[in-house]
């Protein structure tokens, strides 16, 4: 990595033709053509005024990612452009009543530590989200979720920098049009705002949910009837690192994709041949199927090949630990996406953000 005299004045540290590799979860070794980190808005607005007039000048895009903790993109290629890495904390309450406390924090702030400060503090709704990689900022990009609970429960607004104009927007949560793994900043919006920070509304009295199959399973072998919130918390935390892979060991991005939704018919017909298979009715009558059930299922739990692999304890999450090449994960992505649409006609969607160039 070389850091070199910013050209044409960026008002910010840039550093040229960096190594991405310790960067992202995948351990995927590629590179950028600039990065640089911002940590208040005044400095991201600077910086996304210094791009519009570098494009101006050289005639042509500068692409742009905003990078967080890596832990939910595939780099298929180089990549050609502006990294920003996203580096604004703070942490702030805001208010509290007598039920609930309105709590703001800066989007590059550790997501995990930032569940941890919660629950601490007796700032309840959080728990089940415990041990999710990255930061607060990414966390409404695909409205995170586990162990029954998505970030939209407790979301309350979020601001973000327009990349376009540099000014500021706020979001509520009706805009943020939040869904399954799923925010209008993964559709229409993509790749026009950068958020900066992420206000929440948490609960002062205990809001235990745990029904989620896994987690009451766990807690009943444990004894423990009705658990606190922080019991919650530790259950989240241990299911966790017993299934799913620590990046820092084993390169991953957790789920390579999303449970697939199928009609209430095709479950059924599914279930005539598979009869132990999972399936999740939502409403509206369709059905979320398991994928890492259908991968399972299908033989690829364990399996690896050129220093890419399918988790042994749990098929749906892929593993990277040959620090191989993004586009060699996305042949073996491409075969199980095959393989799986051949065996049960059902399309697997990949869940990280990929970036191809
Ligand atoms: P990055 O990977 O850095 O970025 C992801 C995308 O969001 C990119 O497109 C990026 O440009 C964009 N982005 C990031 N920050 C911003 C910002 N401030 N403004 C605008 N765009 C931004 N996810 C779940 O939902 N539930 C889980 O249970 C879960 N478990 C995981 C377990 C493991 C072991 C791993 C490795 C990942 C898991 N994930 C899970 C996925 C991932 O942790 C989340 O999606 C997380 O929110 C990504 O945060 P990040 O900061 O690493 O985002
Ligand atoms: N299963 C298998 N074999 C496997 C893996 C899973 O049979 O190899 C079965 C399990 O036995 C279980 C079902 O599939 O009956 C669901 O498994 P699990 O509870 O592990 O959850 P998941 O559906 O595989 C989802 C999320 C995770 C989240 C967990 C817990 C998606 C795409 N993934 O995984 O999120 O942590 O539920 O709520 O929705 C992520 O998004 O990166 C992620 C890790």
């Amino acid at each position: 990595m070389t850091e070199t005299t910013p050209p044409d004045h960026c008002p910010t540290t840039l550093q040229q033709d960096v190594d991405l590799g310790g960067l992202n979860t995948l351990a995927i070794p590629a590179r950028a053509r600039y990065l640089a980190r911002v940590t208040c808005v005044d400095e991201l607005q600077a910086l996304l005024q210094w791009r519009r007039q570098y494009e101006c000048e050289q005639q042509r895009e500068l692409p742009l990612l905003i990078l967080g903790g890596g832990s939910n993109l595939v780099l298929s290629s180089d990549f050609p452009g502006l990294v920003i890495s996203m580096g604004i904390l703070g942490r702030e309450v805001l208010g509290e009543d007598e039920s609930s406390v309105l709590l703001r924090a800066g989007g590059g702030e550790n997501w995990h530590q930032w569940v941890q400060y919660c629950v601490e503090s007796g700032y309840f709704g959080l728990e089940n989200l415990g041990l999710i990689p990255g930061t607060v900022g990414a966390a409404p990009i695909q409205n995170i979720g586990a162990y029954g609970v998505e970030l939209e429960s407790c979301f309350e607004s979020l601001t973000a920098v327009e990349v376009s104009s540099g000014r500021v927007v706020t979001f509520d949560g009706s805009a943020c049009r939040f869904g399954y793994r799923d925010s209008v900043f993964k559709q229409e919006l993509r790749d026009q705002f950068i958020i900066t920070s992420v206000t929440l509304r948490l609960h002062r009295n205990p809001d235990v949910r745990a029904d989620y199959p896994a987690l009451q399973q766990y807690l009943s072998e444990l004894g423990a009837g009705q658990p606190s919130p922080q019991q919650l918390f530790e259950a989240v935390c241990a299911i966790r690192s017993s299934k799913l892979p620590d990046p820092a060991q084993v390169p991953n991005a957790g789920s390579f994709f999303k449970n697939p939704l199928v009609s209430s018919e095709q479950f059924e017909q599914l279930r005539e041949e598979y009869t132990d298979i999972v399936g999740y009715p939502q409403s509206g009558g369709q059905v979320k199927l398991a994928a890492g059930w259908l991968i399972d299922r299908a033989g690829w739990k364990g399996h690896s090949e050129d220093g890419v692999g399918v988790h042994d304890k749990q098929a749906l999450v892929l593993v990277n630990p040959g620090h191989a090449s993004g586009s060699r994960l996305l042949q073996l992505a491409q075969r199980i996406r095959d393989d799986i649409r051949q065996r049960f006609g059902v399309e697997l969607e990949i869940e990280p953000r990929v970036y191809a160039y």
